[in-house]
């Protein structure tokens, strides 16, 4: 049987990942869950995320899901919750959190900035991620909750006015002598071409998605799983993705078949 990978965000940024993921393990068996209910995370607390993810554990237990590898493919979720959804499982968890550490080894300039939601550049664990790994940079810190909005938009109604975007970056600021930015959110890479044409082409965009495709792999390997995956050729006996969402309001939208789940069961 091939592995099962669990991708998990509030919306669909974490789509940004798994297409690394499903890039460079194809044979795998994938579901997708979102908690749309919640969307945005960057405004929500700590301890809410928290239990959703909780609720989340407990849900792929109750279904027996036989999940082998959750992916928490959302920055503001991975910076608040990782470690004590860890403590509440034995599935492997692997989290995504801002690439400071890739972006300060890429900056000529040693100064780069953080683009993320307003939860993930506040909170204790981002800035822990800074002091270790960009010391002697500059490191700006900048937020957006609009951005996702505008990648919500173009997944699911592949429409968004480029102006917006062009308004929302100029709002942002971001500092002429920044050499690199972290996409520090799984949304942001979905509008990569707008930052392309907004920022100029010595700015170098680092987001976290290769990074966890290989690090899914190597938890696969450790598990005596990949050398599986290499031998199953055979990919037209693959499951389907299965799609999963905590609100209802987006499921008009796709031909997708999405499962509608709660993740209110449990607090924290
Ligand atoms: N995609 C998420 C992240 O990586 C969260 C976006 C949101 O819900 O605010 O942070």
């Amino acid at each position: 049987m091939s592995p099962h990978i669990l991708v998990f965000d509030s919306g669909i940024g974490g789509t940004s990942v798994l297409a690394h993921i499903k890039a460079s393990i194809p044979s795998a068996h994938f579901s997708y869950v979102m908690d749309n209910a919640l969307l945005p995370y960057g405004l929500q607390s700590e301890q809410t995320i928290r239990a959703r993810l909780a609720a989340l554990v407990q849900y792929i237990d109750e279904q027996e899901l036989n999940v082998d590898i959750i992916v928490i493919a959302c920055n503001t979720a991975s910076t608040s919750a990782l470690e004590a959804t860890r403590q509440l499982t034995r599935i492997s968890i692997v989290g995504v959190v801002p690439a400071i550490k890739p972006a300060a080894a890429l900056s000529d300039t040693k100064h780069i900035a953080l683009l993320a939601t307003p939860a993930t550049s506040n909170n204790a664990y981002t800035h822990s991620l800074i002091e270790q790994f960009a010391q002697g940079l500059r490191v700006d810190l900048h937020h957006s909750t609009a951005l996702v909005t505008f990648a919500e938009a173009l997944y699911w109604n592949r429409l968004v006015e480029d102006a917006k975007v062009v308004t929302e970056l100029h709002r942002i600021a971001i500092a002429p002598e920044v050499d690199t930015i972290v996409l520090g959110c799984t949304h942001f890479p979905i509008l990569k071409r707008h930052f392309e044409q907004f920022y100029s082409s010595d700015v170098k965009l680092v987001d976290s998605g290769e990074a966890i495709a290989r690090r899914v792999q190597s938890l696969l390997a450790q598990a005596g799983k990949y050398t599986m995956i290499l031998c199953e050729r055979d990919l037209s006996r693959k499951k389907p993705l299965q799609f999963y969402a905590t609100a209802p309001d987006k499921i008009s939208f796709t031909e997708q078949e999405i499962k509608l789940i709660s993740l209110n069961s449990i607090s924290y």
